[in-house]
């Protein structure tokens, strides 16, 4: 494959989809999720590049995006996380549940909260963190309703609902709503978590309506997908046993997607120690790592060692990012048929002043585990998907209101290439 300038390329109205947005068809409205896709593009990806017979797959499967459109197209799927949260999330939004039946499960958890009473809940006992961010009147709330589901005995509508406090945690806590960073609020309007819940609980009824009608007049009920815990590095996928991958990694130093799940960490005891779970993520800054080392990238190397003099600690996270790349690129290429394509939305950003150049980066990966281009398009970023403004100093994602911030990620390319 021949090497790209990709500042070169121009950005593409036919994908921008300003008018047409589906964020909240079929179950895609479930949970908020960072740096998740627009379905647009993935639903363009599959309408282009796949057909009926064909199992797609996406190794960073966040909130499912993916795996839900090619359900919705009758397609098999596979995905993988290394986020506990995004696969039940993933789970929740691929299983189509009888509407009469969910609305069952719904009616007798609301019943129950005409019985609730403060008093039962006194010596609750939750992890240190929780207390932290709730007050004692949302917690009690909330441990309710999470007693209460867990009462379920069918699994996928019990993770229905664990999907719906899960999402509401946020809400109903200290922390900052415009905010990706744990950060608290302590002039927050926090609102009673058993509204919230009935809020929430109705809008993804509709979408499972939606979803569920969809896949049984279409007759793809049964379409296979299947989502799994796991390293994108090294996935238990066959090799060659995929015929489209269509995945968006995770950008370097940029979400601590740890850090934002922590509420639902805690409350359903994904983990206890944070410090280790941090660690399994691509593009943390917590990876802890010592040296910088080689990439195989030209390019890659010309932004780790323009980052040296700089900042060690940003220079070691970007190289351990290519690193993780690389073996990224690998995997796909192992797991995907002969002639079989791999899309890949991932976009630039800057730290330290320095321009890194992520995508065309990844490109050096793609080309030196085989694939051959298929085409690269660039397309604007919905805002609203992503935050485009950086703190200059700390280079995590912020806000508006923040004077010390730079603009980041207005555009993202799709990578697309073959086997
Ligand atoms: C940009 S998000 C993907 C969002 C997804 N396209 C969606 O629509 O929800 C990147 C994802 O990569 C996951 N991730 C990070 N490190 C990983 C790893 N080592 N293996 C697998 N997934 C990982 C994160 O948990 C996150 O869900």
């Amino acid at each position: 494959m021949r090497t790209i300038n990709f500042d070169t390329i121009k950005v593409s109205k036919d994908w921008a989809f300003e008018n047409a947005r589906s964020t909240d068809q079929w179950t895609h409205g479930y949970h908020r999720y960072p740096a998740k896709f627009l379905p647009n593009v993935v639903k363009k990806l599959i309408e282009s590049y796949a057909s009926p017979d064909f199992v797609v797959a996406d190794l960073f499967a966040g909130c499912g995006t993916t795996l839900v459109e090619a359900k919705v197209h009758g397609i098999r799927s596979v995905g993988t996380d290394i986020n506990p949260i995004a696969t039940l999330i993933t789970r929740v939004k691929t299983t189509p549940i009888n509407p009469q039946q969910l609305e069952r499960a719904y009616n007798k958890i609301v019943s129950s909260f005409e019985t609730f009473r403060e008093e039962d809940y006194a010596n609750l006992s939750v992890h240190e963190k929780l207390d932290y961010w709730f007050r004692p009147k949302e917690k009690y709330r909330i441990a309710h309703l999470y007693q209460q589901t867990n009462r379920i005995r069918t699994v996928s509508i019990r993770e229905f609902f664990l999907v719906a406090i899960s999402h509401i945690l946020k809400n109903c806590s200290g922390w900052l709503q415009s905010s990706t960073k744990p950060q608290r609020d302590l002039e927050k309007n926090i609102p009673n978590p058993f509204d919230s819940f009935k809020q929430h609980c109705a809008h993804m009824m509709k979408g499972n309506l939606q979803f569920y009608n969809h896949l049984s007049e279409k007759g793809f009920m049964d379409v296979e997908c299947s989502i799994s815990q796991a390293d994108a590095r090294h996935t238990a996928i066959a090799d060659g046993s995929v015929d489209i991958i269509i995945t968006s990694p995770p950008y370097v130093t940029s979400y601590e997607y740890a850090d934002i799940h922590q509420l639902t960490g805690y409350w359903m005891e994904y983990f206890s120690d944070i410090n280790s779970f941090r660690k399994l993520f691509i593009g943390t800054s917590y990876s802890g790592k010592s040296e910088t080392t080689k990439s195989n990238s030209i390019l890659g190397d010309s932004i780790v060692e323009a980052l040296v003099p700089k900042d060690k600690k940003v220079a070691r996270d970007v190289s351990n990012y290519f690193d993780d790349m690389r073996s990224v690129a690998q995997e796909m290429y192992r797991i995907v048929k002969k002639r079989g394509y791999a899309c890949i939305v991932i976009g630039n950003t800057t730290l330290k002043d320095i321009h890194i150049k992520s995508a065309e980066v990844f490109y050096d990966f793609l080309k030196m585990a085989g694939f051959k281009k298929v085409d690269v398009i660039k397309r604007n970023i919905p805002n609203k998907l992503m935050p485009t403004l950086r703190d200059k100093t700390t280079g995590k994602f912020t806000t508006l209101s923040n004077q010390d911030c730079k603009k980041v990620y207005p555009d993202e390319y799709i990578i697309i290439v073959k086997k």
